[in-house]
Formats: C-alpha cells, sequence, structure tokens
C-alpha cells in the first residue's frame, strides 16, 4: 500500500521552495488563516504549512461587514504577532485594499512595509493582469507574492455578490489567462476563490506553481480557510464550501455561563484557588 505524503514528516520549515516541491511530488498543502499569537502558535505546533495572515481579519477581527477598511497598520500589527508564533509554516500577508491598485510604486512600499515591520515570509495581493506591474516590482525586492484569482473580496462593490465565479467561458478563460500571467510574472502560488471545481483543477494543471483553493473543489495543490469559520467561533457564515471542524462559539458560551453561574454563586474562587 502507497503511504499517504505528509510534510510534517519532512521539513522542518515550510518555504516556497518546500511548497514547489509538494506539488511536484503531489502532496497537499494546508493552510489556515491567524490574526494573533496565541491561535498562530497552535497552528504552528500542530503542523500547518502555511499562515494566512488575511484581510478577512476585517471581518472576523474588526467585525466591518468586508475587507475594505482593514489598514496596512493593522495588517502590520496582526502580521506581526503572528510571526512572533510561528516557527515552521510559511507566513503570507494579505496587502489590504488601497495599499497597492493602480500603483506599483506603492505596491512595492507596502510590501516592505509588511517584509520589515512584520517579519512575514510572502505578501498576497488579489487581482491578474492589472496587478502584474505591482508583482513584478514587489519580486525586484526579492519579496515573495501569491497572487489571489477568482472570487476576490477587495473587488466585492465591483462583483455585488459573494456567489462562485467564473461560472461563464469568458471570465473563466480570463481566469487561466491571469494565472498564468501571475506564475510568468513569478509570483510563488496562487490562491483561487470560489471557481468551479473544474476550472481549478484546469488552472493547476496547467500552471506550475502551487494553487490553493477556498471553495474551489479538490482538484489544486491544497486548501485554505478562515480558522474562526473551521473551528465554528463565526456561525453566520455558511457557505458549502465549508466545513466546520468544531461549535467552539458553544463550547465557550457553555464556559463563560459557567463562570458567571460560579462568580454569582461564590463558588469561585474556592479555598484551593485563592492565597
Ligand atoms: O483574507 C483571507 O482570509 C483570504 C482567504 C479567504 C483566502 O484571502
Amino acid at each position: 500500500m502507497q503511504q499517504a505524503k505528509d510534510s510534517r514528516q519532512y521539513y522542518t520549515k515550510i518555504t516556497t521552495h518546500v511548497l514547489q516541491e509538494m506539488k511536484l511530488k503531489g502532496e497537499k498543502i494546508a493552510m489556515l488563516t491567524a490574526y494573533d499569537y496565541s491561535m498562530a502558535k497552535i497552528l504552528d505546533e500542530s503542523g500547518i504549512d502555511m499562515v494566512l495572515v488575511g484581510d478577512s481579519a476585517s471581518n472576523v477581527m474588526a467585525g466591518h461587514k468586508t475587507t475594505l477598511p482593514i489598514t496596512l497598520d493593522e495588517m502590520i500589527y496582526h502580521a506581526s504577532s503572528v510571526t512572533r508564533a510561528v516557527s515552521r509554516a510559511l507566513i503570507v500577508v494579505d496587502l489590504p485594499f488601497g495599499t497597492y491598485q493602480g500603483n506599483s510604486i506603492e505596491a512595492l512600499h507596502s510590501a516592505i512595509r509588511i517584509m520589515k515591520e512584520s517579519g512575514a515570509n510572502a505578501i498576497k495581493i488579489e487581482g491578474g493582469e492589472e496587478v502584474v506591474g505591482s508583482v513584478k516590482r514587489i519580486l525586484s525586492a526579492g519579496i515573495p507574492v501569491m497572487g489571489h484569482l477568482g472570487l476576490t473580496p477587495q473587488s466585492i462593490h465591483k462583483f455585488g455578490t459573494y456567489v462562485v465565479r467564473a461560472t461563464e467561458h469568458d471570465e473563466a478563460e480570463k481566469l487561466v489567462k491571469d494565472a498564468h500571467l501571475l506564475e510568468e510574472a513569478g509570483c510563488f502560488g496562487i490562491v483561487l476563490e470560489k471557481i468551479p471545481a473544474d476550472l481549478a483543477g484546469r488552472v493547476t494543471a496547467e500552471v506550475k506553481i502551487p494553487c490553493i483553493g477556498i471553495g474551489a473543489g479538490s482538484k489544486v495543490d491544497g486548501q485554505v480557510l478562515v480558522l474562526h469559520d473551521m473551528l465554528g467561533i463565526t456561525t453566520k457564515f455558511s457557505p458549502r464550501f465549508l466545513r466546520r471542524y468544531h461549535n467552539l462559539s458553544e463550547e465557550i458560551k457553555g464556559s463563560v455561563s459557567a463562570y458567571i453561574d460560579d462568580v454569582k454563586s461564590s463558588s469561585f474562587p474556592n479555598e484551593r484557588e485563592q492565597y
């Protein structure tokens, strides 16, 4: 029987070269988001391959409706907390909305601030052809760049809805072309968000760099989920692609009400819990 491939047994540090090797070997890449020290430490100790300090922090940490309001300073704060916790996983940080679009010099400065002030390993930007100039300029400073195609949440006001992208021929062909352009520009990987599984499979087969899917089916090189969604800390967001591994929101509520009961009944602290 063939042994399942598992990077946890081979690699003590995940780099962009390791990710490339994993794609070649057909080993799946596991990625999750994290925004703070404690959670990032748990993920790293569990053997996650990649940690994404996503701009989804805008939603799950700050309570905004979209990813647009989060600032570069806030992303650097989250990223710095994560880098202090992680020793093995590759840490990728999103360039937030308004810090790279339409200006490759500004994109470079934003990427440099993230790398210099947080100690992350790479940055991620959304878009295809329109961001190729920025990708090249950021790479010229030696900063690894990850692309992001399909449903790109920073463009939500253009899309108008969070439905599956690239279901029509023209948009699908543009996405394939964009993936090739990002690869040629030097991206080390691409996130494919909420697109049909067959299209994601086609892109994954055509490009040599790892493709990490979220709502993009199983024919990709790896998967990413938002940590708070997969742990059931957030409860309202329930797309079909989301597998919930826990119902932490209920568990936390149970623990907090038990604590409140104990405080109100004076059963906490007891004799052993005081000096
Ligand atoms: O910000 C984020 O969490 C992301 C993932 C959805 C891929 O970009």
